[in-house]
């Protein structure tokens, strides 16, 4: 088994940046809470005041911070901002969860290792915004979604776990991204939990897991086999 420091007596310190609603970062605050994370999220950051994932985080006692990114001059001051808040409370993982600001290369270097992103697609497919939408112009059968670790592109880190969904015929854009997001609920959490027991091992920019079985027969077919 690999060797892990972290439980629940000694939790990961988790940081999650967000900029909206905390679908996300509520399924990793009830995981840490359930003990499946053996870690904590220690501080919330938002760049919006109004987003309610504040009040998710408030409602677990977490502390939080807004940090309006129109307050800074340029996008390095910022960073630097957040930088030296995720310093100072300790953080080891951040985790960005709907965090819609591009970070620039001074962060991703800071906490190289140790950045998380979810995106609404099967990555490499649909980088950037309005992925849904994308999906479904393109006529795929299936998206998903995907946790990585952040390098200095945009949505092209290391994948560290995907979960893949059917495109129905009469999908518009909410109802993909809804059937989307209940599986980003199941996938950030199994990742942090990989990370804090440390079965993530970084080989030449791909991600191996330590110990885990995959079942060789789950395929999946959108439309279905009808053999
Ligand atoms: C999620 O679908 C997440 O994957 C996406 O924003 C949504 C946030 O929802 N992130 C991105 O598109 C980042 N490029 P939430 O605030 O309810 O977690």
């Amino acid at each position: 088994m690999a060797e892990s420091p972290y439980t629940r007596d000694n939790p990961l310190r988790i940081g999650v940046l967000i900029s909206g609603g905390g679908s996300n970062l509520q399924s990793l605050l009830d995981h840490c809470a359930s003990g499946f994370i053996p870690g904590r999220i220690s501080l919330v950051i938002s760049n919006q005041a109004d987003a309610f994932g504040l009040e998710r985080a408030r409602r677990f006692g977490v502390p939080t911070k807004v940090v309006p990114h129109s307050d800074y001059p340029d996008r390095l001051s910022f960073d630097r901002a957040l930088i030296s808040l995720l310093n100072d409370a300790q953080i080891e993982l951040v985790c960005l969860a709907g965090f819609m600001r591009i970070l620039t290369g001074d962060f991703v270097k800071f906490f190289k290792g140790r950045l998380l992103n979810i995106h609404p697609s099967l990555l490499p497919s649909f980088p950037g915004l309005h992925v849904q939408q994308k999906a479904l112009d393109a006529g795929v059968r299936f998206s998903g979604a995907t946790v990585h670790y952040v390098d200095e592109d945009v949505d092209t880190g290391p994948i560290i776990i995907q979960a893949v969904v059917p495109i129905l015929p009469d999908d518009d854009a909410s109802t993909l991204s809804a059937r989307i997001l209940k599986q980003e609920h199941r996938i950030y959490p199994q990742a942090v939990r990989l990370f804090a027991q440390n079965r993530l091992q970084l080989t030449d920019g791909k991600v191996h897991i330590l110990e885990s079985k995959i079942n060789q027969e789950d395929y999946l077919l959108n439309p279905p086999w009808e053999g």
